[in-house]
């Protein structure tokens, strides 16, 4: 199976590529629109690795390439995401059920906040892949939240736009991506997963504790990855 692996910022992916680079795997480097895809085999399986840079078009545009050149058949997103849900804490591991984009709004024309044209508020990923997340955190006796992701193309660091997406979308993590790649995959028919660590708590001091622990979260979150590919069969 070939098997996208997305991270927003390169910290995100470059503990997975540093893994695979000290597990002795060859890997190739192919820079296509704006991004370079790490493209690892491992017997019958092939894996693209890359990050696409911050915020939702960025993430949309490496999903396609990934799903429509590298012909993709799974997506996995890896990285991390602002707790909105009062039990998440750094470094707890998080899996969309579906995903929504709290900054669209053509409310002026009757449909409901964050409608995305042609399609619906939410997007749901897909439910093999979260079991597949789930049998791994019981494995590994891990705790894993499974919840609402809303993305926009802010980064949320304010106590009222954080209840605010609360209200208006009953999401338990914010990030700038996740509900981008729902779009694409969603176009693609191709089944995703959106995991995120957390990072901060999307509130006032959100950019204090983003510096602080992203890199702590995104290797979290990079790790159990890992072994969602190897639950999926991937011979690592
Ligand atoms: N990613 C991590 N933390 C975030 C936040 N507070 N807002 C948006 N994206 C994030």
């Amino acid at each position: 199976m070939k098997i996208g692996i997305i991270g927003a910022m390169i910290e995100e992916v470059t503990p997975l590529v540093e893994f695979f680079k000290n597990q002795g795997y060859k890997i190739e480097e192919i820079a296509l629109g704006g991004n370079v895809f790490h493209k690892i085999i491992i017997q019958n399986d092939t894996l693209y690795i890359a990050y696409s840079k911050i915020g939702k078009v960025h993430a949309a545009i490496t999903a396609s390439v990934m799903i429509a050149r590298f012909e993709c058949e799974r997506i996995i997103f890896t990285g991390v995401a602002g707790g909105l849900d009062s039990r998440l804490k750094v470094g707890d591991l998080l899996i969309a059920t579906k995903l929504a984009q709290h900054d669209v709004n053509i409310t002026a024309f009757g449909h409901p906040l964050g409608f995305i044209p042609e399609s619906a508020v939410y997007i749901e990923a897909d439910g093999a892949l979260n079991a597949i997340a789930k049998k791994v955190a019981q494995k590994l006796n891990k705790p894993l939240m499974e919840g609402i992701i809303a993305s926009g193309d802010q980064f949320i660091c304010d106590e009222s736009k954080k209840q605010w997406i609360i209200q208006n979308f009953q999401a338990s993590a914010v990030e700038m991506e996740g509900a981008s790649v729902a779009v694409v995959c969603n176009a693609f028919k191709i089944p995703f997963c959106i995991l995120r660590s957390i990072s901060d708590s999307a509130d006032g001091s959100a950019d204090v504790s983003f510096d602080e622990f992203l890199e702590e979260a995104a290797r979290v979150s990079a790790q159990f990855s890992i072994e969602i590919l190897k639950e999926l069969g991937v011979k690592i």
